[in-house]
């Protein structure tokens, strides 16, 4: 049974904690009947999610898995900070010391390969057979979760990158445009919004810990310079130098944005979002993720208490990440872990998940039944999907290994410290120059 997401806003985000602790407990002491045969009665998931709407829709797709698994015990093993910022050194360590959990939390795409390479993830291929999903997911995702044709996780979201969200009254009254259609219009308004009030132009965390909330800036402005065609293949060898004076001038975008935000924030990404949400910041570059928590925790009305569009100079590209799902090697418990797995494939999960998160279902297909589900912003994400042209993320796992993503970290926290654009590029094309593949 899908749990609607409407019913799930109207009983406010306590209910859906309720729901799910309330099947843990019962679960915990053994009550509850049928499941899965094999299965021993534990499971540890291993996420980032732990903030917002991440937490709330991990609680809804935990219910949903609870309503056909009554008898296993969810052990909730999620690290936070936003993005897998503490998750992944965590889970790298767990996976050295071959104690791994049941399940964790990985990004389809180069993300995935790191693990797959490294041989820590079962083969899944059985579970896709069996439960038909090689045809019932997205060829998109698909390619992405699979290597030499076998397939080594389960996606259980389609995330929407490339995102300016905005809060109404604050640019309705400051008269800005709250969803401006190119980066030089942006900076405009940002430059209107500090000039004329106290209201924070852009939210945004600048702490080292939050090193990726700029990288999500900057994978947004180097898209809007780049076009899709010019940043897919930036992560090739021959492909799109990185010394290119199209990435010139979106580092030196980034620069002038960053100049408009005061210096030494240190908001998580869900603080950001609490900024704008309540008036206190115009506007904030974000995943969907932020749709889940201003809907859900908030109760805002997208069209009247905020606005959400492309990221200026990204309209006509869909910039995605996809997560999804593992089998560990080794995981203590194997058969409650395939039964989290199924769900997590499921429609009932991807939906139970999805529509709290601000995602999309990772199916090939949304008929109109699944579509009642969702709400104005996922619906508008769903058309964005299918008629735009989809890139992949840098920030959120899908275009580059995590060695390139730490060397472009590093390079990122340098130039939050000295604003440099110039050193910044170099530091980026010597990147490039050792990790293109
Ligand atoms: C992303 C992840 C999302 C969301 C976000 C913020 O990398 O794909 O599901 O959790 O981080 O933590």
């Amino acid at each position: 049974m899908s749990i609607s997401r409407r019913a799930l806003l109207a009983a406010g985000t306590g209910a859906i904690a309720a729901t799910a602790s309330g099947l843990l407990s019962a679960c915990s002491s053994g009550g509850g009947g049928g499941g899965a045969a094999a299965a021993s009665g534990r499971l540890e998931v291993f996420s980032w999610w732990t903030a917002g709407g991440e937490k709330d829709a991990l609680n809804s797709l935990v219910a949903e898995f609870h309503q056909t698994y009554p008898k296993i015990a969810f052990v909730n093993e999620a690290v936070a900070g936003g993005a897998g910022a503490n998750a992944e050194a965590e889970l790298a360590r767990r996976l050295k010391a071959h104690n791994p959990p049941d399940t964790f939390q990985a990004q389809a795409g180069a993300m995935l390969a790191d693990y797959v390479d490294a041989g820590q993830l079962e083969d899944l291929s059985f579970l896709y057979k069996q439960q038909g999903w090689d045809k019932a997911f997205n060829p998109t995702v698909l390619k992405l979760i699979q290597r030499g044709g076998k397939f080594y996780s389960v996606p259980v979201d389609l995330h929407h990158i490339n995102v300016l969200w905005s809060n109404l009254e604050v640019c309705n009254r400051l008269k800005v445009n709250p969803k401006p259609t190119s980066t030089t219009e942006f900076v405009e308004q940002l430059q209107k919004v500090k000039k004329d009030s106290k209201v924070v132009p852009l939210a945004i965390g600048l702490s080292p810990d939050q090193n990726w909330q700029v990288k999500h800036l900057m994978e947004t402005l180097l898209i809007a310079a780049l076009g899709a065609t010019a940043w897919t293949s930036l992560w090739s060898v021959g492909g799109t130098s990185w010394s290119d004076p199209r990435i010139t001038t979106a580092l030196e975008q980034l620069t002038t944005i960053l100049s408009l935000v005061p210096a030494g924030t240190t908001y998580s990404w869900d603080e950001a979002c609490a900024q704008v949400a309540g008036g206190k910041a115009a506007y904030q570059v974000m995943g969907d993720w932020t749709e889940g928590l201003f809907t859900v925790d908030y109760h805002l009305v997208p069209h009247q208490d905020y606005e959400f569009c492309p990221a200026p100079g990204t309209a006509g590209i869909f910039d995605f990440a996809s997560d999804c799902f593992t089998l560990p090697v080794g995981a203590p418990h194997r058969a409650d872990a395939i039964a989290w797995l199924t769900q997590c494939g499921s429609q009932g999960g991807q939906d139970a998940f999805t529509t709290v998160k601000g995602a999309i279902p990772p199916r090939a297909s949304f008929d109109a039944t699944e579509k009642r589900l969702f709400d104005t912003y996922s619906l508008w994400s769903m058309q964005q999907w299918q008629s735009c042209t989809v890139v992949g993320s840098l920030t959120h796992g899908v275009m580059a290994r995590a060695s390139w993503n730490a060397a472009i970290d590093t390079a990122i926290t340098a130039f939050v410290k000295d604003r440099d654009p110039q050193t910044l590029q170099s530091a980026l094309v010597a990147a490039g120059q050792k990790y293109a593949v």
